[in-house]
C-alpha cells in the first residue's frame, strides 16, 4: 500500500524549509527590538476556548475545526488560530502586562484546499497585550509593513477599517440588519443566514449579486462613536507619519468574532483568490470575555506559506534539491581518507562541502557531481596530494583553477 498525505496537508521540502528559516530570522530581527518575546502554546486546547473566543458565529468554529474527543472524554480541538491560546496562556501563567509576544505555530482548519489555503498551515503572529493607544495600532502596522517590504511581498497593499466598539456597533448592526431584511430575497442563502447570526459577515460574501446589493449597505465607519472615530483618525495619522500607503476599506470586517475598532489586512495582488497574507486587529474585549480583567490588545498573524508564495513564487515549494556548494572528488583509494579529513577542515572554515566517495574515474565523478547539483568540485588525486595544489572546477561555467591549500581555503571562504 502506498501512503499519501492527508488532503490539504503539505510536506515542507528542503528548499521551502530554508526559506522558512530565513523568514523567521527576519521576523526575529524586526520583532526583538520592539520588545516581542517568543511563546509557544499547545497544539490542542479545549474546544470551548475557540468557541468562546474565535466565536460561535465564525466560519472557523462553525465548519472548520478539527474537533475530537480524547480517551478521557475531553472535548478538544486542534488549534485553528493563535490568538485565543496566547491569551489563555497569558491569563493562566499570570504574565505581567503589558506584554508583547510572538509565535510560529502550525494551525489547523478543515477548509476547502486550494492555492494558499491548506488544512494545516503555519502562522507567524505578534500580539501586543495591555496597550490600547491608537499609536500602538500604527506601530504594529508599521512593523508589518517593514516586514513584508523587507521580504519582498509582490504587489502588496494594505486595507484598513474600524469596526467600532460596544458603544457604536449594536446601533450600526441594527441598521445593517434592517437593510439585509429589506433585501433578503436578493441575497444568497449563506448571506440570509449571516444576516441572522452575524450580519457583519455578509461583507465577506464573494457572490457578485450579493456584492452589488451590499454596495448600498450602511457602513460602520459612518456610525462610529466619537471615541472610535477619534481612535481611527489617530491610527491613520500615525500611518501618515511613516507614509505607509493604505486603502480604507469600509467593508473589511475580518472573519473572527473578537475584533473591535482597528482591523487591518496585508494583501498581495499576486496570490489570486486567497490574497490575504496577513490579518489582524484590535481585540479589546477578548481577555475580559475569557474571564480576565478588561485589557486592550492588538495583533496580527500571517500565513508562512502565503508569504513565501507572494514573495518567492511557487518555485519555493519545488522538490528540486538545493545544490552542493562544493563537492570533493577523490580519485583513487589514497585520496579517500585524505578527503575525509579535508571535509572537516573545510567545514571548520564554514564552507558547505560534501565528498563523493563512490569509486570512479574523473569523467564518471564529474557526471555524478553534475547530477548532485554541485556548484564547484575539488579534484583530489595522488598528484594533487603530493604537490599540495588542487584543481577547483566551476560546474556552471566549466572554468578550472589550480590553487594551493591556503589559496583554496581563503578563496572559498570569500566566495
Ligand atoms: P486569520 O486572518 O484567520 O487571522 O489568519 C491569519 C493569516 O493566516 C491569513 O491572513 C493567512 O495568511 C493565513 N491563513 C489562514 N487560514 C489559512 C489556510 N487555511 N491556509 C493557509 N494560510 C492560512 C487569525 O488567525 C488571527 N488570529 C490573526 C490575529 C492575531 N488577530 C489578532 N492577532
Amino acid at each position: 500500500m502506498k501512503f499519501r498525505r492527508v488532503k490539504g496537508t503539505r510536506d515542507v521540502l528542503p528548499r521551502e524549509a530554508a526559506a522558512r528559516r530565513e523568514l523567521e530570522e527576519k521576523v526575529f530581527e524586526l520583532l526583538a527590538p520592539a520588545g516581542f518575546h517568543p511563546v509557544l502554546t499547545p497544539t490542542f486546547e479545549h474546544y470551548e476556548l475557540y468557541k468562546r473566543s474565535t466565536g460561535e458565529s465564525s466560519d472557523i468554529v462553525i465548519k472548520e475545526m478539527y474537533r475530537f474527543q480524547d480517551m478521557g472524554g475531553r472535548d478538544l480541538a486542534l488549534r485553528p488560530e493563535g490568538t485565543p491560546s496566547v491569551m489563555r496562556a497569558v491569563l493562566e501563567n499570570s504574565i505581567k502586562l503589558p506584554a508583547r509576544l510572538w509565535y510560529v505555530m502550525p494551525m489547523f482548519r478543515q477548509d476547502k484546499p486550494q492555492k494558499g489555503r491548506y488544512r494545516e498551515h503555519t502562522q507567524i503572529g505578534a500580539e501586543i497585550i495591555g496597550e490600547g493607544d491608537p499609536q500602538i495600532d500604527a506601530e504594529l502596522v508599521k512593523i508589518g509593513f517593514d516586514l513584508f517590504t523587507s521580504i519582498g511581498i509582490h504587489e502588496m497593499f494594505i486595507e484598513l477599517n474600524s469596526i467600532g466598539c460596544r458603544e457604536c456597533r449594536p446601533g450600526y448592526i441594527k441598521k445593517l440588519k434592517d437593510f439585509l431584511v429589506q433585501h433578503a430575497d436578493e441575497l444568497c442563502d449563506d448571506c440570509r443566514l449571516r444576516a441572522e447570526r452575524n450580519p457583519l459577515r455578509v461583507f465577506d460574501c464573494k457572490q457578485k449579486s450579493c456584492q452589488r446589493i451590499l454596495s448600498d449597505a450602511p457602513l460602520q465607519t459612518d456610525y462610529l462613536c466619537p471615541g472610535c472615530a477619534d481612535h481611527f483618525s489617530q491610527v491613520k495619522a500615525g500611518l501618515d507619519i511613516f507614509q505607509i500607503p493604505y486603502e480604507e476599506n469600509p467593508r473589511l470586517v475580518r472573519g473572527l468574532d473578537y475584533y473591535s475598532r482597528t482591523v487591518v489586512e496585508f494583501k498581495s495582488r499576486e496570490l489570486g483568490a486567497q490574497d490575504t497574507v496577513c490579518g489582524g486587529g484590535r481585540y479589546d474585549y477578548l481577555m475580559q470575555e475569557m474571564g480576565g480583567p478588561a485589557t486592550p490588545a492588538i495583533g496580527f498573524a500571517f500565513g508562512v506559506e502565503r508569504a513565501l508564495l507572494a514573495s518567492r513564487g511557487e518555485d519555493v515549494f519545488s522538490s528540486v534539491q538545493p545544490g552542493i556548494p562544493l563537492l570533493l572528488l577523490p580519485l583513487g583509494d589514497k585520496a579517500k581518507p585524505y578527503c575525509l579529513d579535508l571535509l572537516f577542515k573545510l567545514r571548520e572554515k564554514g564552507i558547505g562541502v560534501q565528498a563523493e566517495f563512490r569509486s570512479g574515474g574523473l569523467s564518471r565523478q564529474l557526471k555524478r557531481a553534475d547530477s548532485r547539483n554541485a556548484e564547484k568540485v575539488l579534484i583530489v588525486g595522488d598528484k594533487e596530494i603530493e604537490s599540495g595544489s588542487f584543481i577547483v572546477r566551476d560546474m556552471g561555467t566549466g572554468e578550472q583553477e589550480e590553487l594551493t591549500f591556503d589559496e583554496l581555503i581563503s578563496g572559498l571562504v570569500n566566495t
